[in-house]
């Protein structure tokens, strides 16, 4: 994993962008794998921003939800798909054929059966986006003594019930779906953002090296292509 400090929300996001944008620009085609929460807002409005000055650029991008809450409706605000629609596919014209959502109108574990399939069918994963868990998750692979290979119905722990997306939710999710940490790593490229309030701690473990499962995005120091982008604000 290389890291890189910058100096701020806006410079993390402009870089996480610059290469985003230069991913697409080799393959146009390329499968995007990109994480909800605040970490990659900004990012998503640069991407918006190329795509109103070069309307081309994403025309072929397809993209695959790495995760969702269980329990939402696509249709709901607060849900993975919501997020995604209102700032990726809308803003960059992904068109429906080319974005791939959890389907939560099934069972949950059939939701991850058939998003197995897909990930098969469409993949490996070219670009991998993801934010760091307050207590260290990614997706919703959480702190665990074991984590989960591939795609699963994941137990939410407090901090992550805490988070902003589900405190707006009129009943809080009982589990999440996820992709697993080896269909993470089976990504080409993964672009870790650590920037947030409170994440302190969890920058400091996360730095520190040791791969464990008590921090999930710790096993992304076993990958050989990862950027991680660090807000100074929290070294
Ligand atoms: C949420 C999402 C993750 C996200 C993470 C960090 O629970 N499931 O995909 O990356 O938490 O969120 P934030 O960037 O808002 O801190």
């Amino acid at each position: 994993m290389h890291v890189f400090p910058c100096e701020g929300y806006e410079r993390l996001s402009a870089q996480a962008a610059a290469r985003v944008t230069a991913e697409v620009e080799r393959k146009r085609d390329l499968l995007l794998c990109p994480a909800t929460g605040s970490s990659p807002t900004g990012l998503y409005r640069e991407l918006a921003k190329r795509a109103e000055s070069n309307a081309d650029l994403f025309r072929s991008l397809r993209i695959i939800a790495l995760d969702e809450w269980g329990g939402l409706k696509a249709t709901d605000h607060g849900s993975t798909t919501g997020y995604l629609k209102e700032r990726l596919l809308g803003p960059l014209g992904i068109s429906a054929d080319r974005f791939t959502a959890w389907n939560t109108d099934v069972e949950a574990s059939t939701a991850c059966g058939r998003m197995q399939d897909q990930l098969a069918r469409l993949g490996p994963i070219d670009v991998c986006i993801l934010g760091l868990g307050i207590n260290g998750h990614i997706g919703f692979n959480e702190p665990r003594p074991a984590m989960m290979p591939h795609c699963h119905i994941a137990y939410l722990s407090e901090e992550t019930l805490r988070h902003a997306m589900a405190r707006e939710m009129k009943q809080p999710p009982d589990f999440g779906l996820t992709l697993g940490i080896s269909e993470i790593l089976a990504a080409r490229y993964i672009l870790l953002l650590v920037t947030g309030e409170g994440k302190e701690q969890v920058a400091a473990r996360l730095l520190g090296g040791e791969v464990t499962t008590a921090l999930p995005a710790s096993f992304l120091w076993l990958h050989a292509n990862v950027d991680c982008l660090v807000d100074r604000a929290v070294l």
